[in-house]
Protein backbone atom coordinates (compact mmCIF):
# COMPACT_ATOMS: atom_id res chain seq x y z
CA UNK A 1 0.00 0.00 0.00
CA UNK A 2 1.22 3.30 -0.69
CA UNK A 3 2.71 5.13 2.65
CA UNK A 4 0.54 7.65 2.69
CA UNK A 5 -2.62 6.16 2.41
CA UNK A 6 -1.03 3.67 5.73
CA UNK A 7 -0.31 6.59 7.55
CA UNK A 8 -4.18 8.41 6.75
CA UNK A 9 -5.77 5.02 7.39
CA UNK A 10 -4.25 3.58 10.25
CA UNK A 11 -7.40 3.68 12.29
CA UNK A 12 -6.99 2.45 16.46
CA UNK A 13 -8.66 -0.90 15.16
CA UNK A 14 -10.94 -2.65 18.45
CA UNK A 15 -13.00 -5.64 16.74
CA UNK A 16 -11.03 -8.77 15.65
CA UNK A 17 -12.23 -11.23 13.41
CA UNK A 18 -11.45 -14.74 14.98
CA UNK A 19 -9.24 -15.50 12.43
CA UNK A 20 -5.71 -16.29 13.63
CA UNK A 21 -2.59 -13.93 12.52
CA UNK A 22 -0.04 -16.23 11.07
CA UNK A 23 3.39 -16.53 13.33
CA UNK A 24 5.43 -15.18 9.59
CA UNK A 25 3.12 -12.34 9.31
CA UNK A 26 3.67 -11.23 12.45
CA UNK A 27 7.07 -11.64 12.61
CA UNK A 28 6.99 -9.67 9.30
CA UNK A 29 5.41 -6.16 10.97
CA UNK A 30 8.22 -6.59 14.07
CA UNK A 31 10.77 -6.85 11.45
CA UNK A 32 9.52 -3.76 9.77
CA UNK A 33 8.78 -1.88 12.82
CA UNK A 34 12.49 -2.39 14.36
CA UNK A 35 13.95 0.67 12.18
CA UNK A 36 12.26 3.28 13.88
CA UNK A 37 13.92 5.82 15.39
CA UNK A 38 15.04 6.35 19.20
CA UNK A 39 17.34 8.75 20.80
CA UNK A 40 20.98 7.41 20.12
CA UNK A 41 19.13 4.10 18.70
CA UNK A 42 19.36 2.81 21.62
CA UNK A 43 16.19 0.90 20.73
CA UNK A 44 14.66 0.40 24.19
CA UNK A 45 11.94 -1.53 23.27
CA UNK A 46 11.16 -5.25 24.20
CA UNK A 47 8.13 -7.14 22.91
CA UNK A 48 5.85 -9.80 24.55
CA UNK A 49 3.60 -12.14 22.13
CA UNK A 50 1.22 -12.71 24.99
CA UNK A 51 -0.17 -16.60 24.21
CA UNK A 52 -0.96 -18.41 27.80
CA UNK A 53 -4.54 -18.21 28.25
CA UNK A 54 -4.12 -17.68 31.97
CA UNK A 55 -1.63 -14.63 31.66
CA UNK A 56 -4.28 -13.39 28.52
CA UNK A 57 -7.20 -13.21 31.25
CA UNK A 58 -4.94 -11.52 33.81
CA UNK A 59 -3.92 -9.23 31.43
CA UNK A 60 -7.26 -8.54 30.72
CA UNK A 61 -8.28 -8.07 34.11
CA UNK A 62 -6.00 -5.57 34.78
CA UNK A 63 -6.80 -3.38 31.74
CA UNK A 64 -10.60 -3.54 33.15
CA UNK A 65 -9.33 -1.91 36.15
CA UNK A 66 -7.21 0.50 34.01
CA UNK A 67 -10.72 1.24 31.71
CA UNK A 68 -13.02 2.11 34.84
CA UNK A 69 -10.16 4.51 36.08
CA UNK A 70 -10.15 6.25 32.79
CA UNK A 71 -13.45 6.51 32.08
CA UNK A 72 -14.80 7.99 35.56
CA UNK A 73 -12.23 10.26 35.01
CA UNK A 74 -13.92 10.80 31.24
CA UNK A 75 -17.39 10.86 33.10
CA UNK A 76 -16.29 14.16 35.42
CA UNK A 77 -15.22 16.01 32.24
CA UNK A 78 -11.73 15.88 32.79
CA UNK A 79 -8.74 14.48 30.75
CA UNK A 80 -7.79 11.36 32.43
CA UNK A 81 -4.35 11.55 34.10
CA UNK A 82 -3.66 14.74 32.75
CA UNK A 83 -0.60 17.42 33.65
CA UNK A 84 -3.39 20.11 33.87
CA UNK A 85 -1.51 22.79 36.43
CA UNK A 86 1.25 24.26 34.68
CA UNK A 87 2.25 21.17 33.36
CA UNK A 88 2.02 18.90 36.55
CA UNK A 89 0.13 16.25 37.75
CA UNK A 90 -1.46 16.77 40.86
CA UNK A 91 -2.98 13.45 41.48
CA UNK A 92 -6.24 11.96 40.01
CA UNK A 93 -9.11 13.47 40.02
CA UNK A 94 -11.72 10.87 40.92
CA UNK A 95 -11.28 8.16 43.78
CA UNK A 96 -9.44 5.46 42.15
CA UNK A 97 -10.23 2.83 44.38
CA UNK A 98 -14.01 3.73 44.13
CA UNK A 99 -13.46 3.98 40.17
CA UNK A 100 -11.75 0.28 40.09
CA UNK A 101 -14.90 -1.32 41.87
CA UNK A 102 -17.34 0.03 39.52
CA UNK A 103 -18.43 -2.11 36.41
CA UNK A 104 -18.13 -0.47 32.84
CA UNK A 105 -19.04 -3.27 30.25
CA UNK A 106 -17.00 -1.88 27.31
CA UNK A 107 -16.89 -5.28 24.72
CA UNK A 108 -12.68 -4.46 23.48
CA UNK A 109 -11.51 -4.35 26.90
CA UNK A 110 -13.81 -7.13 28.12
CA UNK A 111 -13.07 -9.48 25.43
CA UNK A 112 -9.30 -8.67 25.72
CA UNK A 113 -8.40 -11.35 26.14
CA UNK A 114 -9.20 -13.07 22.97
CA UNK A 115 -7.64 -10.73 20.64
CA UNK A 116 -5.63 -12.67 17.88
CA UNK A 117 -2.43 -11.11 18.85
CA UNK A 118 -1.64 -9.51 22.21
CA UNK A 119 1.88 -7.57 22.45
CA UNK A 120 3.08 -6.12 25.24
CA UNK A 121 5.81 -3.32 24.47
CA UNK A 122 8.07 -2.41 27.14
CA UNK A 123 10.89 0.04 27.45
CA UNK A 124 14.27 -0.16 29.02
CA UNK A 125 14.14 2.86 31.11
CA UNK A 126 18.14 3.26 31.38
CA UNK A 127 18.56 3.16 27.83
CA UNK A 128 16.15 5.99 27.20
CA UNK A 129 17.81 9.71 26.84
CA UNK A 130 15.04 11.80 28.45
CA UNK A 131 16.09 15.76 27.62
CA UNK A 132 13.55 17.04 29.47
CA UNK A 133 14.62 15.21 32.57
CA UNK A 134 14.33 17.58 35.66
CA UNK A 135 11.80 20.35 33.95
CA UNK A 136 9.51 21.83 35.78
CA UNK A 137 6.76 20.02 34.15
CA UNK A 138 5.46 16.73 32.86
CA UNK A 139 8.55 14.45 31.23
CA UNK A 140 7.46 13.41 27.72
CA UNK A 141 10.82 12.54 25.87
CA UNK A 142 11.21 8.92 27.10
CA UNK A 143 8.32 7.96 25.22
CA UNK A 144 9.14 9.64 21.68
CA UNK A 145 12.02 6.59 21.94
CA UNK A 146 9.58 3.91 22.27
CA UNK A 147 6.32 4.99 20.79
CA UNK A 148 7.65 5.33 16.95
CA UNK A 149 8.61 1.97 17.00
CA UNK A 150 4.88 0.87 18.02
CA UNK A 151 3.30 3.22 15.88
CA UNK A 152 5.63 1.09 13.27
CA UNK A 153 4.02 -1.76 14.21
CA UNK A 154 0.31 0.12 13.76
CA UNK A 155 1.34 1.10 10.39
CA UNK A 156 2.90 -2.23 8.99
CA UNK A 157 -0.09 -4.33 10.44
CA UNK A 158 -2.35 -1.99 8.25
CA UNK A 159 -0.21 -2.37 5.75
CA UNK A 160 -1.09 -5.66 5.20
CA UNK A 161 -4.26 -5.41 6.02
CA UNK A 162 -4.70 -6.05 9.76
CA UNK A 163 -5.58 -3.64 11.91
CA UNK A 164 -3.89 -2.81 15.69
CA UNK A 165 -5.02 -0.73 18.89
CA UNK A 166 -2.72 0.74 20.42
CA UNK A 167 -3.73 0.96 24.02
CA UNK A 168 -2.02 2.28 27.78
CA UNK A 169 -4.68 1.09 29.91
CA UNK A 170 -2.50 -1.92 31.44
CA UNK A 171 0.30 0.71 32.91
CA UNK A 172 -2.44 1.68 35.24
CA UNK A 173 -1.68 -1.82 36.74
CA UNK A 174 1.70 -1.96 36.42
CA UNK A 175 2.84 -3.47 39.67
CA UNK A 176 0.36 -6.23 38.88
CA UNK A 177 1.53 -6.48 35.38
CA UNK A 178 5.13 -6.80 36.78
CA UNK A 179 4.72 -9.92 38.67
CA UNK A 180 2.32 -11.22 36.53
CA UNK A 181 4.85 -10.95 33.15
CA UNK A 182 8.21 -10.92 35.41
CA UNK A 183 9.11 -7.59 34.41
CA UNK A 184 12.75 -6.81 35.87
CA UNK A 185 13.10 -3.24 37.68
CA UNK A 186 14.03 -0.21 35.39
CA UNK A 187 11.68 -2.13 32.74
CA UNK A 188 8.12 -0.49 32.34
CA UNK A 189 5.16 -0.53 30.23
CA UNK A 190 4.79 1.82 27.36
CA UNK A 191 1.85 -0.23 25.87
CA UNK A 192 -0.38 -3.18 25.03
CA UNK A 193 -0.98 -3.78 21.34
CA UNK A 194 -3.84 -5.80 20.04
CA UNK A 195 -3.50 -7.19 16.18
CA UNK A 196 -5.85 -9.01 13.90
CA UNK A 197 -8.29 -9.28 10.88
CA UNK A 198 -10.37 -6.38 11.33
CA UNK A 199 -14.11 -6.75 11.33
CA UNK A 200 -14.69 -3.35 9.32
CA UNK A 201 -12.03 -1.26 8.34
CA UNK A 202 -11.92 2.09 9.37
CA UNK A 203 -10.67 4.25 6.85
CA UNK A 204 -12.36 7.98 7.72
CA UNK A 205 -9.87 9.20 10.66
CA UNK A 206 -11.22 12.67 12.37
CA UNK A 207 -8.16 14.93 12.92
CA UNK A 208 -7.14 18.44 13.34
CA UNK A 209 -6.14 20.27 9.89
CA UNK A 210 -2.66 21.62 9.56
CA UNK A 211 -3.68 24.69 9.83
CA UNK A 212 -5.12 24.18 13.31
CA UNK A 213 -2.00 22.66 14.86
CA UNK A 214 0.84 24.70 12.69
CA UNK A 215 1.75 28.24 13.24
CA UNK A 216 4.73 30.75 11.37
CA UNK A 217 7.73 31.73 13.54
CA UNK A 218 5.88 31.49 17.22
CA UNK A 219 3.65 29.53 19.19
CA UNK A 220 0.58 32.21 18.59
CA UNK A 221 1.97 33.54 15.19
CA UNK A 222 0.11 33.01 11.98
CA UNK A 223 -1.37 29.59 10.77
CA UNK A 224 0.57 28.34 8.04
CA UNK A 225 -1.72 27.45 5.35
CA UNK A 226 1.19 25.85 3.05
C1 LIG B 1 -0.56 6.64 23.55
C2 LIG B 1 -1.92 6.06 23.20
C3 LIG B 1 -2.66 5.43 24.18
C4 LIG B 1 -3.90 4.86 23.87
N1 LIG B 1 -4.56 4.15 24.84
C5 LIG B 1 -5.70 3.52 24.52
C6 LIG B 1 -6.33 2.65 25.45
O1 LIG B 1 -5.84 2.46 26.58
N2 LIG B 1 -7.46 2.03 25.09
C7 LIG B 1 -7.99 2.18 23.85
O2 LIG B 1 -9.02 1.59 23.57
N3 LIG B 1 -7.41 2.99 22.92
C8 LIG B 1 -6.27 3.63 23.23
N4 LIG B 1 -5.65 4.43 22.29
C9 LIG B 1 -6.25 4.61 20.97
C10 LIG B 1 -6.84 6.01 20.81
O3 LIG B 1 -8.06 6.06 21.49
C11 LIG B 1 -7.00 6.30 19.32
O4 LIG B 1 -5.72 6.38 18.74
C12 LIG B 1 -7.73 7.59 19.04
O5 LIG B 1 -8.99 7.63 19.67
C13 LIG B 1 -7.91 7.82 17.54
O6 LIG B 1 -8.69 6.76 17.03
P1 LIG B 1 -8.79 6.50 15.44
O7 LIG B 1 -7.39 6.28 14.95
O8 LIG B 1 -9.63 5.27 15.30
O9 LIG B 1 -9.40 7.70 14.83
C14 LIG B 1 -4.42 4.99 22.57
C15 LIG B 1 -3.68 5.64 21.60
C16 LIG B 1 -2.43 6.16 21.89
C17 LIG B 1 -1.61 6.81 20.80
Amino acid sequence: MDLSKVMRTTAATREFTPEPVDDAVLHRILDHARFAPSGGNRQGWDVIVVRDRQIRVAVRDLCVLGWREYIAHVERGQVPFAPIDHGRWTGPAVDLEAARAVERPAPFVDHLDTVPVMLIVTARLDQLAVLDNGLDRQSIVGGASIYPFIQNLALAARDVGLGAAVTTFLVRQEPAARALLHLPDGVAIASLVAMGHPVRQLTKLRRRPVEDFTRVDTYNGPAFTG
